[in-house]
């Protein structure tokens, strides 16, 4: 699986080389074909590696420790020894100033440039084919805010451990961390569970970039299995609008992260013959009102899941009864 990947990555390097460096076209160039043939000398735009280890040892040492080195000793890739400037592009006139000005540092570049560098080699694998409609790329929000290549950030190039993640995440969604503070909530705090677990930060085709599971079914279900399906008699909302149309998924004041304080108020807000109150989610799927038999005003009536109790679908019965 690994393997495979770094193979598909390297194919796209050679795409790369002929693309990110246009201020040195003809290097680039005999760059692409240097793929090909082993030995091809780099052009006079390019330094080496070694060449900027003599003056930043550090960030060359952490570098060949990160998974990045595959880019630097990996010679299929085109980069043999030039790691540093697949990112920084050709650095030889650096090499001889000195100077911020004639290097390129991601860091400095618009989001959309820094995307590019890194999606040269990252476009298309697993985790990022969606990137192109998430939120964070429309809102500028760069790999770099999330990843620091040379792992002198908090959480190294990438933050894997829950506590990592949650902090990455919190610390920009701020409004959203304190959701997680209410009585009724998912032990995100805790560490037990990740934002990622629900949200995939390189984005994803539904909405507020929620994971999915399995391909096509909510990221929820992946924890909360029963509540899969398919049941031969489906509630409609679940099935088609989502968890998120009854429950708070970040934290709630009412048990069972439900959207109202009571179980009625949630079914009463579509089943009834009063004017809709829009749902979070979707606004307002009516359905059906409930049979005349229901007397609301009486206590038996209230507990609607305590007759419903298979809310979230049945496989016996088309009232959910069962
Ligand atoms: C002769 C020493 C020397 C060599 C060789 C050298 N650098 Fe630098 N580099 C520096 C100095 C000094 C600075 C700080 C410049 C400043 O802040 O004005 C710097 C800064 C940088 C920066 C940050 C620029 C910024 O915008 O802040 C990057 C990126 C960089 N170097 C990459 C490289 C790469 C890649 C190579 C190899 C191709 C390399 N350097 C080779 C001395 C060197
Ligand atoms: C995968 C892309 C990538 C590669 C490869 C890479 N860098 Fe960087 N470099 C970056 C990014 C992005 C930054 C901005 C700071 C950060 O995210 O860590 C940066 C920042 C720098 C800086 C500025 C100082 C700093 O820490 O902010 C220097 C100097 C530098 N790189 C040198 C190098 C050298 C030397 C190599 C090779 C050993 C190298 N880089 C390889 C992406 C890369
Ligand atoms: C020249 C090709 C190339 C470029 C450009 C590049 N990467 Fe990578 N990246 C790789 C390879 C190869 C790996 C290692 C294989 C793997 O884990 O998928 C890797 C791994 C990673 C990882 C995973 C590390 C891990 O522990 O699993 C992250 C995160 C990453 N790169 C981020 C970036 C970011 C952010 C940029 C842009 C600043 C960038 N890369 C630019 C080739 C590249
Ligand atoms: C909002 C924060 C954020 C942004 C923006 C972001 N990433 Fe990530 N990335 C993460 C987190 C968190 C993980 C770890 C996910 C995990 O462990 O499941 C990760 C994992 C990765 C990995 C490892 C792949 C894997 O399967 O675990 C790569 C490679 C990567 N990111 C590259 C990129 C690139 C390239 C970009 C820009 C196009 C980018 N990321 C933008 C947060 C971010
Ligand atoms: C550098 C700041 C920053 C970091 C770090 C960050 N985000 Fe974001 N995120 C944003 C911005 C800006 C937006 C777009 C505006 C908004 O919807 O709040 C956004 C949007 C989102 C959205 C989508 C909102 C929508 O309605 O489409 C989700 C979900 C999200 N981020 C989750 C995460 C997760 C999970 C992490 C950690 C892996 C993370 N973010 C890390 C800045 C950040
Ligand atoms: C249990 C799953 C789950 C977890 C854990 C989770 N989210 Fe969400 N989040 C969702 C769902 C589902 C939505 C969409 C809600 C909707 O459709 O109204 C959402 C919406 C969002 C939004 C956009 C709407 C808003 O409320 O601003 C952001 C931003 C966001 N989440 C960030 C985060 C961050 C940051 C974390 C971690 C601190 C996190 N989420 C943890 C499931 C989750
Ligand atoms: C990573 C696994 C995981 C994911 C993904 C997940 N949950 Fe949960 N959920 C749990 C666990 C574990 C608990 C109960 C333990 C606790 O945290 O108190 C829980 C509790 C709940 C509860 C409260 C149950 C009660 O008895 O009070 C609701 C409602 C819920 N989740 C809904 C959702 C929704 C909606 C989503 C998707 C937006 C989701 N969960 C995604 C693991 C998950
Ligand atoms: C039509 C509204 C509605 C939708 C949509 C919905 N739920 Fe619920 N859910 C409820 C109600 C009401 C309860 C409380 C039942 C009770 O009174 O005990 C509940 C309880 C729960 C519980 C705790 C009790 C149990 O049965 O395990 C979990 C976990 C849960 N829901 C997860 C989910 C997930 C995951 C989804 C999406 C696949 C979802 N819910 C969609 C209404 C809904
Ligand atoms: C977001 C709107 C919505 C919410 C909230 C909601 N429902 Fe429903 N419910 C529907 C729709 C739509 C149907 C399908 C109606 C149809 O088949 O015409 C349905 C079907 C049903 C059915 C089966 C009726 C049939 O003829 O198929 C029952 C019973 C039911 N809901 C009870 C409840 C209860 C109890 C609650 C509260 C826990 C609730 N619903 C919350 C929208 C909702
Ligand atoms: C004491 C048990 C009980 C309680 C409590 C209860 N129901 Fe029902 N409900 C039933 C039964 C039994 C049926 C099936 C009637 C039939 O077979 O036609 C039903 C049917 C329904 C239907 C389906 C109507 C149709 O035309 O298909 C809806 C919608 C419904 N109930 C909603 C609710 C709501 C909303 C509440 C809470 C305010 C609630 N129920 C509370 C027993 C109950």
């Amino acid at each position: 699986m690994r393997s495979t990947r770094v193979v598909l990555l390297l194919a796209a390097l050679g795409a790369y080389a002929s693309g990110a460096a246009p201020s040195s076209k003809e290097s680039s160039k005999q760059l692409g074909a240097a793929a090909h043939k082993a030995g091809t000398p780099f052009g006079d735009d390019f330094a080496g590696s070694s060449t900027c280890q003599m003056c930043h040892e550090d960030i060359y040492k952490n570098f060949r420790k990160s998974a990045h080195t595959f880019v630097e000793t990996d010679k299929r890739g085109g980069w043999d020894e030039h790691g540093c400037e697949s990112c920084h592009g050709p650095g030889a006139k650096h090499a001889g100033s000195a100077t911020a000005e004639d290097i390129r540092n991601p860091l400095k570049l618009t989001a959309v440039e820094t995307d590019k560098t890194c999606l040269s080699c990252h476009l298309n694998t697993a985790k990022h084919s969606e990137r192109i409609s998430s939120s964070h790329m429309k809102d500028a929000v760069a790999c770099t805010s999330c990843h620091t290549i040379h792992g002198n950030g908090p959480a190294g190039l990438v933050a894997r451990g829950a506590a990592q993640v949650n902090s990455l995440c919190s610390s920009c969604h701020k409004d959203v961390a304190v959701q997680f503070a209410k009585p009724f909530r998912h032990k995100v705090p805790e560490a037990e569970m990740t934002c990622v677990d629900c949200h995939n930060p390189h984005g994803s085709n539904r909405k507020a970039m929620v994971q999915s599971f399995a391909a096509n079914d909510v990221g929820c279900v992946k924890c909360h299995g029963d509540k899969r399906g398919p049941f031969t008699f489906e509630h409609a909302p679940v099935r088609f609008e989502g968890c998120a149309t009854c429950h708070e998924p970040h934290g709630s004041s009412n048990p069972r992260m439900l959207v109202r304080q009571e179980v009625k108020s949630v079914c009463l807000e579509c089943h009834s013959n009063m004017p809709a109150v829009k749902t979070p989610a979707v606004g307002s799927p009516m359905g059906v009102v409930p049979p005349a038999f229901h007397d609301l005003r009486s206590p038996r009536y209230q507990n609607c899941t305590v007759c419903h109790q298979k809310i979230h679908g049945s496989y016996a019965d088309r009232n959910l009864l069962k």
